[in-house]
């Protein structure tokens, strides 16, 4: 034991001297500094990108919208962090998009962005997106680019080997890192081993809106599910998770979880499990998580809270789940676009493990198990195994693929990503990335159609790449042009957050469909004015509703009095603009909450609780027009015993 603990402190070590010893990476960037290597991502003015990247967010919560090869950032999508920029999370029609069975949780840390498919091809319908901390699912419309359903995954904890599409987007699938108690229960943490469980969730995706809905979860065995993909072409129906700690360590896992020579690539055949679903099989669990739901027309969420879901125990099902040995504690689960290799690279090892889905299939019909784990049959290592790889380098994470028989698979320790043959198995590039790479990226490298053209290599420290910005750095992604046979480093960019994968598409799959305003004939907001002459004020009580609309440069009304101390007053916003990008906003003196930004056509509504006697001024925080500084009014609060009518009014 104390020897693995050296084992790993060293490995450690090196990671910091790698680091540390490129710090003259500027030297090392491998004519990045030529001019052609400028060209290839040079975007003039008043030109765009030839791909959208979406960048996961990580702590951040949210989702960034990037341009390649420009690097150039768009937007920054909220998904599961208020955001006050567009007043997400804020809003009254937004907030019960974060609320979960422990409330309202205002941030996550979001991972693995993925995009719908269609016959296994980027379809630029949707994208989803996990939050890893409180586990939930996220499906984000690229019409609108906002985060427009959030369904919470019970029995799960850590929900990282998500958030994977199925090829034709039937499901998105969503694998718990921790295993815990299910049901959750007062209990002795070192009583883990045999009695925690491993839940994997099946969350079905409707064709036509894209609504979710958990069918089942698997119970797996208490190991730490850490990453998964999905089969493809002839392994489609198939669902591929890497396992750590198949020891079932409560602590010091860094040490207790590397005892095993070998964990295990769990094989999953979601529609053998799925028949037996729809033939009645599994069981009800009550259960208690919300389903979250954002109404385009409305403009508005929904939050549900539901109360049962259906589990599967494995060995209800034989034949349906299988354990693929692969070398200690793998991180990486990735299945090339012919759907025949599955890819498991050990943390702490030099070699790729690839294992042969028609392999996998023999040794299945052959019956050649090598014992079993809790009842589910583990194939031999020899008899699943396609080829290693002898990269050279180490602390490999993750693969991706361009579409022309080759896979990049990033270095952690080694700080590189190396690009090899698939099916031969040699290592034909190598190139470093600065610093400590995690995921990469090929647009639509999780499908059976890549667009080979860049890889992104998104790294965990960036030290000197760019100016310095006090301790806290941006994380920082670099560009390779991967269209020859070797690599080249074209350009770095700082991305927000710390990225855990992205999804890249390519730009006319997805811009000419995006929406440029919301038809106000259409908004079906219960609080929307869809002319100014509607607007009003009302008082239900302490409750004041200020049904307001804006059109460059006004807000109606602009001078409302009646408003007492102790009131809780609703600022119902409608913006009358139908042109494309003319947003207004809207802010209170000492409001306890953010600003809103309001979309041509949307309604949003905003809560202010006067505390102080006095006329407040509010104002739109959009610069909408030359006389934007103009566009402001005022609220006069008074005494909460005062008598003063409710009056509102607008150039009297
Ligand atoms: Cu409206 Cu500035």
């Amino acid at each position: 034991m104390k020897k693995y603990k050296h084992y790993i402190m060293a490995l450690l070590g090196a990671t910091i001297l790698l680091s540390c010893g490129n710090q003259n990476g500027k030297s090392a960037s491998n004519g990045a500094l030529n001019s052609s290597n400028a060209e290839k991502v040079y975007v003039a003015p008043g030109e765009q990108d030839e791909f959208y990247a979406f960048m996961s967010g990580g702590y951040s919560g949210n989702l960034t919208v990037y341009g390649l090869p420009s690097g150039r950032m768009f937007k920054e999508i909220p998904v599961f962090s208020q955001f006050p920029t567009s007043g997400y999370g804020y809003s009254e029609e937004t907030k019960p998009m974060l609320e979960t069975s422990f409330g309202f949780v205002p941030w996550d840390d979001s991972h693995h962005p993925d995009i719908s498919q269609t016959d296994g091809v980027l379809d630029g319908r949707w994208i989803f997106i996990n939050g890893n901390n409180t586990p939930r699912i996220a499906r984000i419309s690229l019409s609108t680019f906002e985060t427009e359903e959030i369904i919470e995954v019970p029995n799960s904890a850590g929900n990282h080997s998500s958030s994977f599409i199925t090829e034709n987007t039937e499901y998105v699938v969503a694998g718990t890192r921790f295993s815990v108690p299910v049901p959750q229960r007062d209990m002795p943490i070192n009583e883990y081993k045999g009695n925690f469980k491993g839940a994997l969730s099946f969350i079905s995706v409707a064709p036509d809106n894209g609504r979710m809905n958990l069918e089942f979860q698997i119970l797996m065995p208490g190991f730490n599910y850490d990453l998964s993909h999905p089969g493809r072409g002839k392994s489609h129906g198939w669902f591929f998770f890497t396992t750590y700690n198949t020891e079932e360590a409560n602590s010091l896992l860094e040490v207790n979880a590397s005892q095993n020579d070998k964990d295990f690539i769990a094989a999953i055949n979601w529609k053998k499990i799925e028949e037996y679903v729809k033939n009645g099989g599994g069981k009800k669990m009550p259960a208690n998580y919300a389903h979250n739901v954002y109404d385009e027309h409305t403009h508005s969420a929904t939050s549900t809270m539901v109360k049962e879901v259906l589990t599967v125990d494995p060995s209800e099902v034989p034949g349906a789940i299988y354990f693929l040995p692969t070398p200690k504690s793998p991180h990486g689960c990735d299945v090339d676009p012919t759907g025949e290799y599955i890819i498991g690279n050990g943390k702490l090892s030099a070699d790729l493990t690839v294992h042969s889905f028609d392999n996998m299939i023999a040794a299945i019909e052959g019956k050649k198990f090598d014992g079993e784990a809790y009842g589910i049959p583990i194939l031999k290592f020899e008899d699943v195994l396609a080829g290693t790889v002898k990269s050279g380098g180490l602390g490999p994470l993750h693969t991706e693929f361009d579409g022309k028989g080759n896979a990049y698979t990033t270095f952690f320790i080694s700080s590189e990503v190396v690009k090899w043959k698939l099916g031969t198995w040699e290592v034909i590039d190598r190139k470093p990335t600065f610093y400590s790479v995690g995921h990469l990226m090929i647009p639509g490298g999780n499908s059976r159609k890549p667009f080979g053209k860049y890889v992104v290599a998104m790294n965990k420290i960036t030290k000197d790449r760019y100016l310095p910005t006090g301790p806290e750095m941006e994380h920082s992604a670099q560009l390779y042009d991967i269209s020859g046979e070797k690599m080249e480093l074209i350009y770095d960019f700082p991305t927000h957050g710390e990225p855990h994968y992205a999804a890249g598409i390519p730009a006319e799959l997805v811009a000419p469909k995006s929406k440029k305003i919301y038809r106000l004939a259409d908004n079906k907001n219960p609080y929307a004015v869809t002319s100014p002459d509607q607007a009003r004020v009302e008082r239900n009580g302490k409750e004041v509703h200020i049904y307001m609309s804006t059109i460059r440069s006004h807000f109606t009304p602009d001078n409302i009095e009646g408003v007492k101390v102790g009131d809780k007053v609703y600022f119902h916003i409608t913006n009358h603009e139908q042109d494309f990008d003319v947003p207004h906003g809207f802010a209170m003196i000492g409001q306890n909450t953010s600003e809103l930004l309001v979309m041509p056509g949307q309604t949003k509504t905003s809560i202010w609780e006067p505390k102080k006697v006095g006329v407040w001024p509010f104002y739109c925080t959009d610069f909408c027009s030359a006389l934007h500084q103009e566009m402001q009014g005022y609220v006069r609060v008074s005494p909460a015993d005062s008598t003063i009518e409710l009056s509102w009014s607008l150039g009297d």
